[in-house]
């Protein structure tokens, strides 16, 4: 039967079951770690090689031209060709996908339920919002499984601060009677200054009544979250996170 199809598309049938199959994205996490990540960044950030994980390039690029890429190398640059066997170079571009997949397109390890409730236990929502319920001083996270890729889901959770969300300034205000208040600065311009602080109260300044405004890269998020929930609680989390998404995960999808 194979023989009758056109082969490209024998081809693409083989082909497709590695992508989104946690067990061989797993296995191209290993094979990306040892052949590539040299290169490209241990989570795919970049360095000799170019970012993997949002780059344009490979968000431009579908399935099988990263597949060509990585099998057969970009000829006159670094980029080498690889000798691995075909499933395992399909692997490698699986694990090459999900690294900038939003983490609701992807198969994810974890139990949600018991994750919402490691969320609430942790008092995550004191400072974050879900559906209109909880604090504002962290980003709303309503749609967070939909717009961010997995590893960037563990990376804000376990290394706050490391790159912090975009419109999440820290500062530290004072005015010249003497008050100090510390948080997220919402709007700055040359008349006024908006700061939500721990408790989610805004706070409005005028210019001429700040005597100092000290800009941090500190996130006010906690640190120590991985060591704190351990490893179990930490992927159940993450799994509840990756489900946070305003539309219906489809299985197979890429989004962007
Ligand atoms: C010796 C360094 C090196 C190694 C090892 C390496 N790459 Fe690359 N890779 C590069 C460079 C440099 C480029 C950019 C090539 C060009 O000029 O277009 C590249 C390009 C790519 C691209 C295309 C990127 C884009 O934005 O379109 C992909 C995909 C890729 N590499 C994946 C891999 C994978 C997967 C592995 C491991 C199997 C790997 N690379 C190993 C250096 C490397
Ligand atoms: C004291 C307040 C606070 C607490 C508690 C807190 N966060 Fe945050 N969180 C923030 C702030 C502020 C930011 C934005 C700055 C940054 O990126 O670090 C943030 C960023 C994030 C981001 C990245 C959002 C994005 O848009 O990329 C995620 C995900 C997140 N927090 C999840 C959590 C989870 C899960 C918990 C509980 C385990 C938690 N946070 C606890 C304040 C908090």
């Amino acid at each position: 039967m194979k023989l009758l199809l056109p082969m490209a598309l024998a081809w693409t049938l083989a082909a497709q079951p590695a992508m989104n199959d946690p067990a061989a994205i797993e296995r191209g996490k290993q094979t990306y770690l040892g052949s590539c990540a040299g290169c490209h960044g241990a989570t795919g950030e970049g360095g000799r090689g170019p970012n993997l994980r949002d780059g344009k390039l490979i968000r431009r690029s579908n399935d099988q031209q990263v597949f060509q890429t990585v099998q057969k190398g970009v000829p006159g640059s670094d980029m080498p060709g690889s000798p691995l066997p075909e499933d395992q170079v399909w692997a490698v571009v699986a694990y090459v996908r999900a690294l900038g997949a939003p983490a609701s397109s992807m198969a994810v390890a974890g139990d949600k339920v018991h994750g919402e409730r490691v969320y609430r236990a942790a008092g995550c929502a004191n400072c974050h919002a879900i559906n209109g319920q909880g604090g504002a001083l962290g980003p709303d996270l309503t749609n967070i499984g939909g717009t961010r890729s997995y590893g960037l889901l563990r990376e804000s959770v376990e290394k706050p601060g490391e790159r912090l969300a975009a419109g999440f300034q820290p500062a530290t205000v004072t005015t010249r009677d003497g008050r100090t208040v510390a948080g997220m600065v919402k709007n700055h311009t040359n008349y006024n200054l908006q700061l939500v602080d721990k408790s989610g109260e805004l706070h409005l300044f005028q210019a001429a009544d700040l005597a100092d405004v000290r800009f941090t890269m500190k996130s006010p998020m906690p640190e120590g979250y991985a060591a704190k929930l351990g490893k179990e609680d930490m992927t159940d989390l993450l799994a509840y996170l990756s489900g946070l998404s305003v539309r219906p995960a489809i299985r197979g999808a890429r989004t962007r």
